[in-house]
């Protein structure tokens, strides 16, 4: 059993006890599994048994850098010996001056000033506040196929299913659908969504709309690139009508589509944009809010109606500042741009070899399969909001193999650190190419 001092515990004990007095997330207790790991470095990390597994998901799309990068730890150490808090309201730090000024640099157009938070929801959160407090306007306009966060304002945003055990949540929120692409439906052009996004807005009544949320490429609803025009169009609907354009970048952010932010894709500046995952490449928790002059402005003369403890943590943003550092002195965004092309080739090899897979998109190292029981139909290898016996098997596969993938419903997420080799990129694709032999014998015919 554990020691005195709580080390030494065996793969077992760490995970009976982490079950046994802590919670897990989204899930029924009983039907967690969780993985116990030790240690961490580079694109892979280790169990307590010294198992190795390749890291395809960068965690939870988050560690973007790869782990156990020593000048990211030196900072974080250095910033704790220095100063590890200050009170944010009152008081401000070196750190706090040269992370604000950097992320004015790097964010998209005109964005300037930022607010820090813990992490996403808590930036998502705050960048409705701030619509609410410039527009004077209450709604928010989200879309189905997102995900915001999980407190209490932004989970009533979040259009997936795991909105609907929190509802009824915060009023004035609307979802609207956008597009699609997959094998369940033909491409909806970005001309359809914009005209359904528009008759939404005039219906609601413009207004009395503050914002309109969106994630610029679409994270755990499927790495959903919106098509040409689509991003464009929102924003000049946005302008059209006086209504806030937040990007929620906690995802695509911070080089993870080969750009510094998915907006830079198509050179849409929103008014705010949040951010969080790739920021400290979640070494330390921090999220952000980035915002024009236009919109910060607003708070010269008025009181800005939040705060948090923990904003503009020291050890968050000495965290952020060397892992922007690290994207810059190792090439990371053009190289998750480089490599891209290649997760491109294996996707294109594996939708070839494998009759189970029915799509794939990918831009930058964010990309998706996603799995059928029939390609003509395009019944999907397990239903929406579900999974099923294949795709269990092909994640226990993978863990078999050394290769952590994030299976999400009848999609198979492939989100590496943007530090991969080519050769580490072929090594996971090489086992996933195995694996998906399993979900093969399901396809009909
Ligand atoms: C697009 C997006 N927004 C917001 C969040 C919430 O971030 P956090 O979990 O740090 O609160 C996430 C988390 O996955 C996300 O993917």
């Amino acid at each position: 059993m554990a020691n005195a001092d709580g080390s030494g515990l065996s793969a077992a004990e760490i995970v009976e006890l982490s079950k046994r007095y802590t919670l897990f997330d989204w899930a029924a207790q009983s039907k967690v599994a969780p993985l116990p790991v030790a240690s961490a470095e580079g694109v892979y990390f280790y169990d307590p048994d010294g198992k190795r597994y390749l890291d395809f998901n960068s965690q939870l799309m988050s560690v973007n850098i790869g782990h156990g990068d020593k000048r990211v730890a030196d900072a974080v150490a250095a910033q704790l010996r220095q100063v590890a808090y200050v009170n944010s309201a009152a008081m401000t730090t070196e750190v706090r001056a040269r992370l604000g000024q950097k992320l004015a640099q790097i964010f998209p157009g005109d964005i300037e000033k930022s607010f820090f938070t813990l992490g996403g929801a808590e930036a998502n959160e705050n960048a409705v506040r701030i619509a609410r407090a410039v527009t004077g306007r209450h709604k928010i306009l989200a879309r189905y196929r997102s995900y915001h966060g999980a407190t209490a304002g932004v989970i009533t945003l979040t259009g997936d299913p795991r909105r609907w055990a929190n509802e009824p949540g915060i009023p004035g929120v609307v979802h609207v659908l956008d597009f699609h692409h997959g094998p369940m439906r033909a491409e909806d052009s970005a001309e359809t969504a914009l005209a359904a996004l528009e008759e939404t807005i005039e219906l609601e009544g413009p207004g009395t709309i503050a914002a309109f949320i969106v994630e610029p490429v679409t994270g755990t609803n499927g790495i959903l690139v919106p098509p040409d025009g689509y991003l464009q169009g929102v924003r000049a609907l946005c302008d059209r009508y006086g209504i806030l354009l937040i990007a929620d970048e906690v995802m695509s952010g911070f080089g993870r589509t080969g750009t510094w932010f998915a907006v830079d894709h198509w050179g849409v500046v929103p008014d705010l944009i949040t951010c969080a995952k790739g920021l400290t490449s979640s070494y330390v928790p921090l999220g952000a809010v980035g915002m024009r002059p236009h919109v910060a402005r607003h708070f010269d003369e008025h009181v800005f109606p939040g705060g948090l403890t923990y904003n503009s943590h020291p050890v968050g943003l000495a965290a952020a500042l060397a892992t922007i550092a690290v994207y810059e002195e190792d090439g990371l965004i053009e190289r998750a741009r480089t490599l891209g092309e290649q997760m491109l080739v294996h996707h294109e090899e594996l939708a070839a070899r494998h009759p189970s897979v029915g799509a794939h998109r990918s831009i930058g190292l964010f990309g998706c399969l996603e799995l059928v029981r029939n390609r003509a139909t395009g019944e999907p290898m397990a239903g929406f909001n579900s999974s099923s016996p294949e795709m269990a098997a092909l994640g226990a596969f993978m863990l078999d193999n050394g290769v952590y993938v994030n299976l999400h419903w009848y999609q198979v997420m492939t989100n590496p650190p943007l530090c991969i080799t080519e050769e580490q990129l072929a090594e996971g694709f090489e086992i996933l190419d195995r694996g998906l032999e399993i979900t093969d014998r399901a396809v009909a015919g």
